[in-house]
């Protein structure tokens, strides 16, 4: 029986993983999986609900690091993960996305000897000033078995020149748990709590320290909102990075002020994603937004100059528009005039197997 430790730490990990405990509880005769929490994460709406929503497993082992600068919550989960390790010996650690609970266990994991499975490996940005650029590479640098979500991740890790026996394409876990929870997500109240309408409304979510560390960012992209809420009413669930530097910057009278704004608190999977399907389009900077709309088929600007996803710029609905206001507000008239935005086809292996696939080559 060969042990797994599967880890994950901040919001889209946990989405990442759901798909991963589910398929290794199907052979458990071969492995024993246990879930590691490293605590990046800790808010309940950014992570106990998303257990209780996809039915995670309660952590094995929850490290409890919370917060801090990029160094100290490196080093902290670091700290904490070599002990996990010298006690559990595992064969295998299973590390997902990009965060820096990604970096820290397979950099703890590789001194240690202990082989390191990266699942959506070699997405690139090629933009280094991103802190999960740097998390991406240097993870898939450490790690034997390299899950590709997308083709573009593939070939990124042949021109790094790693070796083509460790790299699968085997598609986006992250999929897996939207088409699974599908019937949960239509049956979501949450359009009703917030007295919405299909398609009546936009959803924006934003939390990148590019767009909202810096005041002057975050009030381009108030500027931007003020435009853009005269023509269609926005939701807005406030990332709590977001909130936090919204109120250090004294600039969250300005949002509140906007009369087509509605600002809420971070939702869970279920009620987020009946919101998203149901949105006329997002405005965001996040990863797994650009995906989640593309198999939706929403249009989503994304408020990033470049991203590591492109297949969801080749299907049709990800369009990038940084905080480029001119370039929001033309896409926002053609999506008001329904224009189309978006293939028939989802991309390719983004069909709902992608865990099966992994659990079997690592069987192999
Ligand atoms: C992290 C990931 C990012 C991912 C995002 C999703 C890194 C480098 N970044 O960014 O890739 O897209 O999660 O949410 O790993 N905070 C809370 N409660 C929490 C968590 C965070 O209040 O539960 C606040 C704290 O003030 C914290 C700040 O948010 O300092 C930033 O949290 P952190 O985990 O450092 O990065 P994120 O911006 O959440």
């Amino acid at each position: 029986m060969k042990k797994v430790l599967i880890v994950a730490g901040a919001r889209p990990n946990f989405m990442k993983i759901a798909p991963l405990c589910r398929e290794f509880q199907k052979h458990r005769g071969k492995f024993r999986a246990l879930l590691i929490h490293t605590g990046q994460h800790y808010d309940f709406e950014m992570s106990e609900t998303f257990f209780k929503d996809l039915k995670i497993p309660k952590p094995y082992i929850h490290l409890n690091v919370g917060s801090g600068t990029h160094t100290v919550q490196t080093a902290n989960v670091m700290t904490a993960f070599e002990k996990v390790l010298l006690k559990e010996k595992p064969d295998l650690i299973i590390v997902v996305g990009d965060v820096n609970s990604t970096l820290a266990c397979s950099l703890v994991a590789t001194k240690m000897n202990i082989k390191v499975a990266h699942v959506e490996a070699g997405l690139r940005s090629f933009d280094r000033s991103m802190p999960e650029e740097v998390n991406r590479i240097v993870t898939d640098s450490l790690s034997d078995y390299l899950f590709a979500s997308e083709e573009s991740g593939c070939q990124n890790l042949k021109k790094e020149g790693v070796h083509r026996k460790k790299i699968h394409f085997v598609g986006n876990t992250m999929i897996d748990t939207l088409l699974f929870n599908m019937p949960k997500i239509n049956k979501s109240k949450i359009l009703k709590t917030l007295n919405l309408k299909p398609k009546t409304y936009a959803v924006m979510s934003l939390h990148r320290p590019g767009n909202v560390d810096l005041k002057e960012s975050f009030l381009e992209i108030f500027d931007v909102l003020k435009s853009c809420t005269k023509k269609i009413a926005f939701v807005y669930p406030v990332h709590p990075r977001a909130k936090k530097m919204m109120l250090a910057h004294g600039i969250k009278k300005e949002f509140d002020s906007l009369n087509n704004l509605l600002m809420i608190d971070p939702l869970g999977y279920i009620d987020f994603m009946q919101l998203i399907k149901n949105t006329r389009f997002a405005l965001t900077d996040s990863g797994g937004i650009q995906e989640e709309t593309t198999v939706l088929r929403i249009p989503c600007l994304t408020m990033r100059e470049n991203t590591e996803r492109p297949v969801t710029i080749d299907k049709g609905t990800n369009v990038l528009v940084g905080r480029n206001k001119a370039k929001i507000l033309k896409n926002i008239n053609r999506i008001l005039k329904n224009e189309d935005y978006g293939s028939r086809k989802a991309p390719r292996l983004w069909d709902g197997k992608t865990a099966q696939r992994i659990v079997k080559i690592l069987s192999q």
